[in-house]
């Protein structure tokens, strides 16, 4: 069958090859991919920064973010041929660590977990593949390919879930979130900022294309420039563009007893002068918290099959900015500048 793979660590080697039908062993629900979403860290992969073969194997395929139909399904384990699903991206490392042992994976402590699509294990960026049914989550039939969007949805349902848990140690009533970077994390983190009730606000560098429009039709306001010059003072700030300076200058922003989410996974290697003493002191005297969130467990996927569901159609369809016929795998890759979110269709 046909799938999309590299020789990760080695840039230049993304091409569209032919892999062995799935493995029995990695399940009884056999799935055929309806679509993939391509995402930076897909980016990154191909460029040769990120990525694990599966063990003894020289290739890796791509893809963690999917929308497939069940073809094959075990009685008793909820699914059915036709139904629309999402396979979960992380698995638990084998010892397992006390946090996967209990399901949650995304808070691996051993670092031993596996990902489909970036460590050793094939993503879904292949014609079909097979899995258990406990890494399966369904979406509403209705939502079609735009199901693809749940896995990063699923990153900001953790995202909020654990900004509650964290602002929710002392009385806490937000009124108010900025979320910058207005990329498909940004965008589905507004989204779910709307649907809390809070008042959300978008900063992004770009004052031009889909994105502005996308953010006022949410019911929220999309800024353009520097945090300093939108005059806010939130009480949450979530990050989804990895950019140093601006993790600075949101905890400069904060409200006291902010809660500063960060999403963003940056490049190494870009330095920033930044007074320690000031920071320190700032975060202290407001009981400032800075946290990072990565992945997401069970649990959230299925806040996030919630939160797609409840969203207006309408309005997901347009975060899908483009989508590319695996004949034309190719251009699937290639960032066009008015993107949000492309999908890399295997099938109807
Ligand atoms: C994925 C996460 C994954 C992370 C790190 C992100 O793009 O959405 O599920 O944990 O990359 O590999």
């Amino acid at each position: 069958m046909r799938a999309i793979t590299v020789v990760p660590l080695q840039a230049g080697t993304v091409s569209l090859t032919d892999l062995p039908e799935p493995d029995p062993a990695d399940g009884p629900v056999l799935v055929e991919t309806i679509a993939v979403g391509v995402c930076g860290t897909d980016l990154e992969i191909i460029a040769g920064d990120y990525g694990w073969a599966p063990p003894g194997e020289q290739r890796l395929a791509l893809g963690h973010e999917s929308i497939g139909r069940v073809l094959e399904a075990p009685s008793g384990s909820g699914l059915a041929a036709g139904d629309l699903v999402v396979g979960v991206v992380r698995r638990p490392d084998p010892e397992p660590c006390p946090n996967c042992a209990m399901g949650q994976w995304d808070m691996c402590r051993n670092g031993n977990y596996t990902e489909w699509g970036i460590k050793a294990h094939h993503g879904y960026a292949r014609e079909r593949y097979r899995i258990t049914p406990e890494f399966v989550v369904k979406v509403a039939p209705g939502l079609g390919e735009l199901g693809a969007l749940l896995e990063p949805t699923s990153v900001v349902a953790k995202a909020w879930d654990h900004i509650f848990r964290i602002g929710t140690r002392a009385s806490w009533s937000p009124q108010s979130v900025l979320v910058t970077g207005a990329g498909p994390i940004g965008l589905l983190a507004a989204l779910l900022g709307v649907q809390r009730g809070l008042q959300v606000h978008v900063l992004d560098q770009v004052d031009r294309g889909p994105k502005p429009q996308l953010v006022a039709d949410l019911g929220a306001t999309y800024h353009h420039g520097d945090i300093a010059s939108t005059g806010l003072g939130p009480d949450i700030v979530v990050e989804c563009t990895g950019v140093g300076s601006l993790v600075f200058d949101a905890m400069d922003a904060m409200a006291p007893n902010g809660v500063l989410c960060l999403t963003g996974v940056s490049p190494k290697g870009r330095a920033l002068g930044v007074d320690a003493g000031e920071v320190n002191r700032h975060m202290v005297l407001e009981n400032d918290v800075v946290f990072g969130s990565v992945n997401a467990n069970r649990a959230h996927y299925e806040a996030a099959a919630q939160a797609l569901a409840k969203a207006d159609p309408a309005w997901l369809a347009r975060l899908v900015s483009r989508q590319v016929p695996l004949e034309r795998w190719q251009e699937a890759y290639q960032r066009q500048p008015d993107d949000v979110k492309v999908l890399l269709r295997f099938g109807a």
